[in-house]
């Protein structure tokens, strides 16, 4: 019975040196040390034995057992050790190699577009005026001369909100009727940014969103010709000194005259192609003198003060500037568009 149980051992202690992983390891457990085992059967089986041999036979097992026991928790906290070293060569750090560049953040295009325009403007001694972009029909349009019904409103197509009267501006305009009526009677000059939204069918020159910049001055003998000299000034300090433009008449409620203000293609330099629609130019902004009308709604006697107004679209310029085909690709969120600027 002892070499048995002896055989036993030798057997259990073999194997568990065979015994490479934790599978194996608890497989091993049981085999040798569950309640199936034939040690542990043993074990119980000893009330069938000779009382003399029993406490010696039973003493040699519990021996064993302890033995068993021992070498098996040896053996998991090797092979745990064993397993962690080499997940920790798997991971080695290499601290030669080169960092990973981080991901940096930029600014929109439209953002940057946006902060040159009121570089220009700044030096030229305007300061920025902000208006919310949700109006009342009143301001976007009545104040500035476009009475309900009046064909005119055609050329804005409009959001509407649930509650009466109340829009999403159509055009930065309607800042034009805040700013004056803050600052009435001294003389403004302010430029108002942000976005504006119509309903339009969108194309690759139009979109329902879009950023403008209107400009403002309002003081005495302001002229149309303080108007032409100061937008040609800024289109050549965006475009380039020797960037042309022209002014175009045009019509607008709110300013009278007016005009639109366009500057050479970008593409084919005045000679005519797809992009200007063979025309050779390229329509930045709209312009005019404050209509009288305007100017009393803000608060200026029309008898006695002048002024002149534009409304930039900072996508279109963007446009001009980088050779982009199509104004979508603004608010597209592809990053493949936006990670080139
Ligand atoms: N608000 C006009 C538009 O959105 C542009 C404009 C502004 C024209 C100021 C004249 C004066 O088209």
């Amino acid at each position: 019975m002892l070499e048995s149980l002896d055989t036993i051992k030798k057997l259990a202690l073999s194997e568990l040196q065979k015994a490479s992983d934790m599978e194996a390891l608890s497989l091993w457990h049981s085999t040798h040390l569950g309640k199936r085992s034939q040690l542990i059967k043993s074990l119980r089986n000893l009330g069938n034995m000779a009382p003399k041999d029993r406490p010696i036979i039973g003493k040699h097992a519990n021996e064993i057992r302890n033995t068993l026991e021992e070498a098996y928790k040896e053996r998991i906290s090797h092979l745990s050790k064993v397993m962690q070293s080499a997940s920790n060569k798997d991971m080695s750090l290499d601290v030669t190699l080169p960092g990973r560049p981080l991901n940096r953040g930029r600014l929109h295009i439209a953002t940057q577009t946006l902060r040159r325009i009121y570089t220009i403007w700044a030096d030229m001694g305007f300061q920025i005026y902000r208006s919310r972009e949700v109006e009342t029909d009143e301001l976007n349009f009545e104040l500035l001369n476009i009475p309900l019904h009046h064909p005119a409103r055609d050329m804005w197509d409009t959001f509407h909100t649930n509650s009466p009267g109340v829009i999403l501006r159509t055009h930065t305009s309607p800042g034009q009727i805040h700013a004056m009526r803050a600052n009435a009677p001294e003389p403004i000059r302010v430029i108002l940014p942000g976005m504006c939204y119509r309903y339009e069918q969108i194309t690759t020159r139009s979109e329902i969103q879009f950023n403008q910049v209107e400009g403002l001055a309002i003081g005495t003998n302001i002229r149309f010709t303080d108007l032409k000299g100061t937008l040609s000034n800024f289109a050549r300090r965006m475009f380039g000194t020797s960037a042309r433009t022209r002014f175009r008449a045009s019509h607008f409620p709110f300013t009278e005259p007016s005009a639109e203000m366009d500057v050479e293609c970008f593409l084919c330099s005045g000679d005519g192609c797809g992009v200007c629609k063979n025309t050779g130019w390229l329509e930045i902004l709209g312009c005019g003198m404050v209509h009288p009308t305007v100017l009393n709604n803000g608060g200026y006697a029309p008898s006695k003060y002048t002024g002149f107004a534009f409304g930039m679209g900072p996508e279109r310029i963007a446009m001009l500037q980088y050779d982009i085909d199509d104004i979508r690709h603004f608010w597209g969120n592809d990053l493949r568009f936006l990670e080139q600027f």
